[in-house]
C-alpha cells in the first residue's frame, strides 16, 4: 500500500497497460517462502549428493552380484537425476535462487561425500539406505511447514520425493537380509 492507500496492483502504465505489481503475491508470505525456499535447498542439496554417489556405485561396484546392482544403481541415479530439476525449479517459484555448485551442496547436504576407495557391494548397498533414510528426514521435515503455509505444489513434491526414498530404502535394506 502506498501512503494514499492505493493498491501497487490497481496502477496502469503510460500506455495504459496493467502494471505487474512488484514482488511476488502467491498466497505465501515472504517469511513462509524464503523458509520452504531453504528447505527445499537442502531438499535439492541431499538428492544431488545420493545422486553422485549411486553413480559412483554403478561404476564401480564389483563381486558376484556386479549385474543386478550395476542395473540398479543406474535404476535409481535416473530417477534421482530426474527429481533435482522439480526441487530447483519449485525454489525458483517461490522467488528464491537454486544451489547448483559442489560448493553450496557440499555445505547444504545432510549426506557424507561418496568414500574415495570404493566399498564392497553390500557396504555401497548399506550407504545406501542410509543415504536414502537421510533424504527421507529432510523432506519430511519441511512437510509441516510447507503444510502450515499452504504450500500445495511444495507439500505435493515432498510427499512424491518421500514415496521414492522409502521404497527405495525398502528395496535396498531387502537385499541385505538373508
Ligand atoms: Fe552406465
Amino acid at each position: 500500500m502506498t501512503k494514499q492507500g492505493k493498491d501497487k496492483s490497481q496502477k496502469t502504465k503510460s500506455d495504459g497497460a496493467p502494471q505487474v505489481p512488484a514482488g511476488i503475491h502467491i498466497g505465501i508470505s515472504d517469511e513462509d517462502r524464503a523458509a520452504i525456499a531453504k528447505g527445499l535447498s537442502a531438499l535439492l542439496a541431499d538428492t544431488y549428493t545420493l545422486y553422485l554417489t549411486t553413480h559412483n556405485f554403478h561404476w564401480n561396484v564389483t563381486g558376484p552380484m556386479f549385474n543386478t546392482l550395476h542395473t540398479m544403481f543406474m535404476a535409481q541415479y535416473t530417477e534421482l537425476w530426474n527429481a533435482v530439476d522439480p526441487v530447483a525449479e519449485r525454489i525458483r517459484a517461490l522467488g528464491h535462487h537454486a544451489p547448483g555448485s559442489y560448493a553450496q551442496f557440499g555445505k547444504l547436504t545432510s549426506l557424507p561425500d561418496a568414500p574415495a576407495q570404493p566399498p564392497k557391494a553390500l557396504e555401497m548397498v548399506r550407504i545406501l539406505v542410509q543415504g536414502h533414510e537421510a533424504v527421507a528426514r529432510t523432506a519430511r521435515q519441511l512437510f509441516p511447514r510447507a503444510d502450515k503455509a499452504g504450500d500445495e505444489p511444495t507439500a505435493d513434491l515432498l510427499t512424491q520425493r518421500l514415496a521414492v526414498h522409502e521404497q527405495t530404502a525398502w528395496m535396498l535394506r531387502s537385499l541385505l537380509e538373508e
